[in-house]
């Protein structure tokens, strides 16, 4: 089934006040949104339209209860200058995953893929070139029920709207271990990408920016002993030739740079092992001279090493990180295969 989208253009692109040379992630907008409405049980009215303000009533359900999903992903130009998406399909079932445990409606993937495309395609030249650059793609469902009453949401909206960025962190970051809030529990939500696991990270990234941190590791909820992930991205220890990440147990969210990453290394030749990892251990390691590199591997965050890590008040500063072998290969593998420029093996690239 053609999936139909009304267009309605910019009058006015902005596209000529964007300073592409300096573009802090998440500030500018492109001209267009894409925009569909879930009631009596189908999705409606898929539309292209100016990116702007929407009108929402007081009573608007996610606003108090919470039902919000969101994904992020990525479109590249590559250097002939064609737009590509990077693992688009591994995001919309994601955020089916994280519709299903929000009990929202999941959305069929030939309408998300098109309205997507369609999307990209109209404000392709919005997609940057430089290093390191790329056109951040934010997808977000929320239930816009006008009701109070605790009850699964009969109406949705998805929209999907993009930023030219950079990478998140501009430089290695320092990180502390959080032993005092939870971002996630056995049974919890901490596998879907729910709007509230980010609202709940306010207040301890906040705390450990004001002592100088650019961010914390969440550790397990029970113990404080495991590492989980950290606040926007998922975590890699490189020890010896062991390359260690938190297995996915329902706690952490199932990063698809994680997976990419994953699967890169393992193809170059590398031993990846996805299991429990306590911050003992790391410290053991660390002490031992084992600890050769530490990373978040995120959509936003790309590959962001760790300069150091705080641990009860001890800080542990890691090698120097234009030195790392193992993220420096990572970074360069994957920003080279998103944009073209290697082919790989893997089904992760979508043309527009
Ligand atoms: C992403 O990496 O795409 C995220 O959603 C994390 C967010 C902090 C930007």
């Amino acid at each position: 089934m053609a999936i139909s989208i009304k267009i309605t253009k910019t009058p006015q692109s902005r596209i000529g006040d964007c300073d592409f040379n300096n573009i802090p992630f998440g500030t500018i907008f492109s001209d267009h949104m894409f925009m569909v409405d879930y009631e009596d049980g189908e999705w409606h009215n898929a539309q292209i339209l100016p990116y702007g303000p929407l009108s929402l009533s007081p009573s608007t359900f996610a606003l108090h209860y919470g039902q919000a999903i969101f994904e992020g992903m990525k479109a590249f130009k590559t250097a002939e200058g064609e737009a590509q998406l990077f693992r688009p399909h591994d995001n919309w079932e994601r955020l089916n995953l994280s519709a299903r445990r929000m009990a929202m409606a999941e959305i069929p993937e030939e309408l998300f893929m098109s309205g997507l495309k369609a999307l990209v395609d109209l404000d392709r030249d919005w997609i940057p070139t430089k290093q390191g650059s790329s056109l951040y793609l934010r997808p977000y469902m929320f239930a816009t029920d006008e009701f109070v009453g605790v009850r699964p949401a009969k109406h949705f909206k998805l929209i999907i709207f993009s930023c030219p960025v950079n990478a998140y962190y501009p430089k290695p970051i320092r990180v502390i271990v959080e032993e005092k809030y939870v971002r996630a529990f056995d049974g919890g939500v901490g596998n879907a990408k729910a709007a509230g696991n980010y609202g709940i990270s306010m207040l301890p990234t906040a705390e450990a920016n004001k002592k100088g941190f650019d961010q914390i590791i969440w550790t397990d909820g029970v113990s404080h002993k495991y590492i989980e992930e950290s606040g926007t991205m998922n975590v890699f220890f490189a020890m010896g030739k062991k390359i260690i990440t938190p297995a996915l147990d329902g706690t952490i969210l199932a990063g698809i740079t994680r997976d990419s990453c994953i699967k890169l290394l393992r193809e170059k030749g590398y031993e990846v092992e996805e299991r429990k990892i306590s911050i003992d251990e790391i410290v053991e390691a660390h002490q031992n001279g084992l600890l050769t590199d530490a990373f978040g591997s995120g959509t936003a965050a790309i590959i962001a090493k760790i300069a150091a890590f705080n641990y009860k008040g001890v800080e542990y500063t890691l090698p120097n990180p234009e030195e790392r072998e193992v993220s420096n290969w990572l970074y360069n593998t994957l920003y080279s295969i998103q944009t073209g420029a290697t082919p790989t093996s893997f089904n992760w690239i979508d043309k527009v």
